[in-house]
């Protein structure tokens, strides 16, 4: 028989059933949720929540709670909630197509916050009370405390302030990442914040598990389910050509003394662009390389395995179903070679600043001043969110923003008069690449950057339309500092919405 994960004598009578849990959630609450980038999410709970929403809805009962969380999560979580209209506000980020379809109708409230922001926002209790905390473990110890799961996120942070706890013990996640979590208990509030002691990406400054005050414990569901594991696909052209790119830039920059032989921390955002620029970094020259990174996708395993990465610190996990294997079967190497922290620790401005990060991170446009959508197609429709794009981006040594230089075919130039939403303003922005090129963009003054983006990063089909705009904003603007033609610098945007072609 299968040893049970809860060893804590006291608690052994509150395991109850989904259902059971379920029931104890009610209607107006703000629960807390365990869950990063489709890993160390609840997977049982929010699905019995969602069929008791749809149950009070069909009856005629209002029913729809607040759903706070580390980042991304899972059909079986926001999937469920949303498809039930349970969903009164989502925060911090999102991924999820149903979710998305809801938020974009107008039919739920979002915010999209950085994630290094979420912990203290709610300590400061800008967001409001949190109820409920419903969280993702791996086990729990003799003491009660909880060994963490395959996310860590903002659960120390929902554990500590809400009112009630659930816990889902999860027996499918490998009882040895019991050891690999450090969990920083020296947060305080302003006036009285300290400096995080952490000035290399393999220091431990934490504990290893989670605390939870007992008596708030008022479920606990044991389940055994997998994470939503996404497949990646092969690096295609364009990410090849992308990473190519930059690790040309990078050996530039090292012959150039502006960054060690062996780089500075990487931070690298989720996608198959960003597992092809690890996939390059594989076989590159680089050795002894480092990652001070939100989530370790199958990319940054595989330089583990291979020794070309030394160390990574992150928050999550987020593999595909043949990285997790791979992964179960050498855990003993990547046990000693990952450190899983909580997202204030992993995207800290404070450490990404004294780290040096190196930023990597996907884009939906850029303008040709350098100004970076990340999250609103068409300036209107909610992709994701920002996640951690902008904690990395504006604190990094050099930020760098990727993206194919078109999209939907090439009925969509990414590189854009002016950005439709702005994420990541010119300032914070360093480094811009696309299949087509690099541009880099230190040093440089709105109109140099504008030429060297339009040169390097735009599609050669858009090319002369993007530098036909900035000559004759540069003849025709009020200000000749960064031209615009303002009732035609969304124009492109207009006429893709009228005409399906940018
Ligand atoms: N206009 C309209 N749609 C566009 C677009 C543009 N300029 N650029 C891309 N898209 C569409 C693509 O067509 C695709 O649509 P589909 O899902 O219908 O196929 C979708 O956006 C995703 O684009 P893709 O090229 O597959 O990019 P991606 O998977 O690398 O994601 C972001 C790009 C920007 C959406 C993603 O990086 C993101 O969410 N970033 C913000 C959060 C972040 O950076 N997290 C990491 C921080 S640690």
């Amino acid at each position: 028989m299968k040893q049970s994960r809860i060893l804590c004598n006291s608690l052994q009578g509150r395991v109850m059933s989904a259902d059971a849990a379920a029931a104890l959630i009610h209607d107006g609450v703000n629960v807390g949720m365990s869950g990063f980038t489709g890993s160390g999410y609840p997977k049982s709970v929010p699905q019995a929540l969602a069929r008791r929403i749809a149950a009070a809805h069909a009856a005629g009962e209002h029913f729809r709670i607040g759903v706070w969380t580390g980042a991304s999560t899972a059909p079986e979580l926001d999937g469920a909630l949303a498809e039930a209209d349970g969903v009164e506000m989502r925060l911090p980020y999102q991924s999820d197509p149903v979710c998305r379809k809801r938020i974009n109708a107008g039919q739920m409230e979002y915010i999209d916050i950085h994630l290094s922001h979420v912990a203290q926002f709610v300590w400061f209790g800008f967001l409001g009370k949190l109820d409920v905390a419903l969280v993702e473990v791996s086990g729990i110890l003799e003491d009660g405390r909880l060994v963490p799961s395959s996310s860590i996120g903002n659960n120390k942070t929902w554990l500590d302030l809400a009112d009630k706890v659930i816990l889902e013990v999860n027996s499918m996640q490998s009882d040895k990442l019991e050891g690999m979590h450090d969990i920083y208990y020296g947060t305080s509030l302003p006036p009285n914040r300290m400096p995080i002691p952490l000035v290399k990406p393999d220091d431990r400054i934490g504990e290893q598990y989670l605390r939870c005050d007992p008596d708030k414990i008022i479920a606990i569901v044991e389940t055994s389910a997998p994470d939503r594991n996404s497949p990646f696909s092969p690096p295609d052209a364009n990410s090849q050509l992308i990473a190519g790119h930059i690790l040309e830039f990078f050996e530039h920059e090292v012959r150039k003394g502006r960054l060690p032989k062996n780089l500075l921390p990487l931070q690298s955002g989720v996608g198959n662009i960003a597992n092809a620029v690890m996939a390059g970094l594989n076989t590159g020259p680089f050795d002894n390389l480092t990652a001070y990174t939100e989530v370790l996708q199958d990319g940054m395993l595989d330089m583990i395995r291979s020794g070309k990465l030394a160390m990574a610190s992150a928050t999550a996990f987020s593999l595909s179903d043949a990285g997790l294997a791979e992964f179960n079967d050498n855990i003993d190497i990547y046990r000693k070679r990952i450190i899983l922290r909580t997202q204030e620790i992993s995207n800290h401005p404070e450490v990404i600043r004294r780290l040096g990060v190196i930023a990597m991170n996907g884009m939906i446009e850029a303008d040709i001043y350098g100004n970076v959508n990340s999250t609103h197609v068409m300036g209107s429709s909610i992709m994701n969110g920002i996640g951690g794009s902008g904690d990395f981006a504006r604190n990094a040594y050099i930020s760098i923003f990727m993206t194919p230089s078109q999209a939907k075919n090439g009925q969509i130039s990414c590189i854009v008069p002016m950005a439709s939403h702005v994420d990541h303003t010119e300032h914070d922005v360093q480094v811009i690449v696309t299949e087509q090129g690099l541009a880099d963009l230190r040093g440089l003054s709105p109109n140099q950057r504008a030429k060297v983006i339009i040169e390097k990063c735009a599609h050669p089909d858009f090319r002369p339309a993007l530098l036909d705009y900035h000559e004759r904003a540069s003849a025709g603007s009020l200000g000749r500092h960064t031209p615009h033609l303002l009732d035609e610098a969304l124009g492109w945007h207009q006429r893709y919405l009228r005409e399906g072609n940018m």
